[in-house]
């Protein structure tokens, strides 16, 4: 069977400040710039969930998107929408959260619920035209 991809789209709001503990705020302050302001600043992420495989014979889908809608729902959009990433996201309490690592943490905790035949690509837009993707590597 034909290989097809399928994607799903969403959304959070999240707010982040760049920071390393083992740094002092100078150091901080150099390398993350305004992104370290002790104050944190938000974003509006957009989240892009991809699923390549194999279409189903007898469904004729890749994977069902309501399924994936609501994966999306319970593990990213309800731990992190509306969250401060750095003091009330587990994952980041040693992790700074960049889009990059963020986009690996999404992948994570959605890995585990996707079926192994199935290669998953997360992209991550922290603004419009800033974008990072992860697909596992
Ligand atoms: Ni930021």
């Amino acid at each position: 069977m034909p290989k097809v991809t399928v994607h799903r789209k969403a959304h959070f709001n999240a707010a982040h400040r760049l920071y390393r503990k083992d740094w002092s705020d100078k150091k901080n302050f150099e390398v993350f710039n305004k992104c370290s302001n002790p104050n944190f600043h938000g974003h509006n992420y957009e989240l892009i969930v991809a699923l390549t495989g194999e279409i189903d014979k007898e469904t004729g889908y890749v994977f069902d998107l309501g399924v994936l809608k609501d994966l999306i729902k319970t593990e990213i959009e309800d731990c992190l929408d509306h969250k401060n990433l750095n003091l009330e996201v587990a994952e980041f309490e040693n992790l700074n959260p960049t889009a990059e690592n963020i986009s690996v943490v999404i992948y994570s905790k959605l890995k585990q619920h996707i079926p192994n035949h199935l290669d998953l690509k997360v992209t991550l837009y922290e603004t419009p035209r800033n974008f990072v993707s992860y697909s596992g590597e």
